[in-house]
C-alpha cells in the first residue's frame, strides 16, 4: 500500500498486524495502535514534540540499571502501575488490599528470627512492629514467608547507599503456628521517589511533588493463597491523599503508637486470599519485579 495518509493510515497498520497468531497479542498490538494514534491526532503531535517523546523514553531507558528502574517509576507517577494493579486484584472483601510493588525490593533479604531488630543499623527512631497472618476463614497462616522493606529517617532505602555493602531495613521472617510475627525496626518516614531523573523532570514541569506517604513495605507468600504485595502507611501523613504513585488505600493506614518506654508501635493484621476464591488468570510471577 502506497500514499498513505493521516486518513487511512491506522486502518493500514491494522491490517498489516492481522495475521498475529497470539490472540492476546493480536488485541494489545491493534488497541495500542488505536490508542496510539487516537493519541496523536487529538493533541496534534507535532514532529518536534514526537521526537521530545523519542528522547525522553531514550533516556528513561538510559537511566534504569540493576538497582534503578526509571521505566517502573514513569509507570507509577502516571498512575499505570496502580491501575494495573487495582484491575487484577479484586480480592473477596475482607483481603487485604494490594498496592505498588514499588522499585526498593531486594531478592535474597536476610532471614531474621522473631523479635530481631531489620534495621540493621539504619537511622531512625526505634519501633516494634507485630504482625498477624490470617486466611479469609480467619484460620492463622502459619510458615507464611513475609519480606519487609522500608525507608530510614532520612527517606532513604539501603540500596540508594551503594556504599553500605550491606541490607539495612529489609528482612524475611516467617509466621509461627498462631499466623503472627514480631520484629524491631525504625519509624516509617515520608520520603520522595528519586527525581534526578526523567520522571523528576516530569513532576518538575508538570509542577507535582515527589512525596510518598510514610509505609512500610510487605510481601506475603504462603501455599495455598494469593501472594499479597502490599503496604501500611502511617495515620496522620500529610501526603496521605497526594502520594505521588496513587497506592494509598483506606484499609491499609494504621497507627504507628508511642509506648511507655519511648518506641513506636506498629501493629497490622493481613488477611490473605485463598487461592480457591482468586478470580481465573494467570498466576502471578514469584521472582518477577511487578509495578
Ligand atoms: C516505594 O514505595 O518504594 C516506591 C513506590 C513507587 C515508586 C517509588 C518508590
Ligand atoms: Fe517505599
Amino acid at each position: 500500500m502506497r500514499n498513505l495518509n493521516q486518513d487511512n493510515i491506522t486502518q493500514a497498520v491494522l491490517a498489516r498486524f492481522a495475521d498475529t497468531p497470539n490472540p492476546r497479542l493480536h488485541e494489545i498490538v491493534t488497541s495500542l495502535v488505536q490508542h496510539l494514534h487516537a493519541f496523536a491526532r487529538e493533541v496534534k503531535l507535532t514532529e518536534a514534540e514526537w521526537k521530545q517523546g523519542i528522547d525522553y523514553l531514550t533516556a528513561t531507558g538510559q537511566m534504569c540499571d540493576d538497582t534503578r528502574q526509571e521505566f517502573i517509576l514513569l509507570s507509577d507517577v502516571l498512575g499505570l502501575s496502580m491501575l494495573t494493579i487495582a484491575m487484577n486484584n479484586d480480592k473477596p472483601a475482607g483481603c487485604t488490599e494490594a498496592t505498588v510493588f514499588g522499585p526498593f525490593y531486594v531478592e535474597g533479604a536476610p532471614e531474621y528470627a522473631h523479635g530481631d531488630d531489620v534495621a540493621n543499623g539504619a537511622a531512625g527512631e526505634p519501633c516494634d512492629v507485630s504482625v498477624t497472618v490470617r486466611g479469609l476463614d480467619g484460620a492463622p497462616v502459619a510458615g507464611a514467608v513475609v519480606d519487609v522493606w522500608q525507608a530510614d529517617a532520612g527517606g532513604h532505602y539501603d540500596v540508594q547507599h551503594p556504599e553500605l555493602g550491606h541490607a539495612e531495613n529489609r528482612g524475611r521472617l516467617h509466621t509461627g503456628p498462631d499466623g503472627a510475627l514480631h520484629f524491631r525496626s525504625v519509624l516509617a518516614e515520608a520520603y520522595p521517589i528519586p527525581t534526578d531523573g526523567p520522571v523528576g523532570q516530569l513532576l518538575d514541569a508538570t509542577r507535582r511533588h515527589p512525596w510518598r506517604p510514610a509505609h512500610l513495605h510487605f510481601m506475603i507468600q504462603a501455599p495455598g493463597y494469593e501472594r499479597l504485595i502490599t503496604h501500611v502507611f502511617r495515620e496522620g501523613d500529610q501526603w496521605l491523599d497526594s502520594d505521588a504513585v496513587f497506592a494509598v488505600r483506606e484499609s491499609l493506614v494504621a497507627p504507628w503508637t508511642r509506648q511507655a518506654d519511648g518506641r513506636w508501635r506498629l501493629d497490622f493484621d493481613f488477611v490473605l486470599n485463598p487461592l480457591a476464591a482468586a478470580p481465573a488468570r494467570s498466576a502471578p510471577q514469584a521472582a518477577a519485579q511487578p509495578a
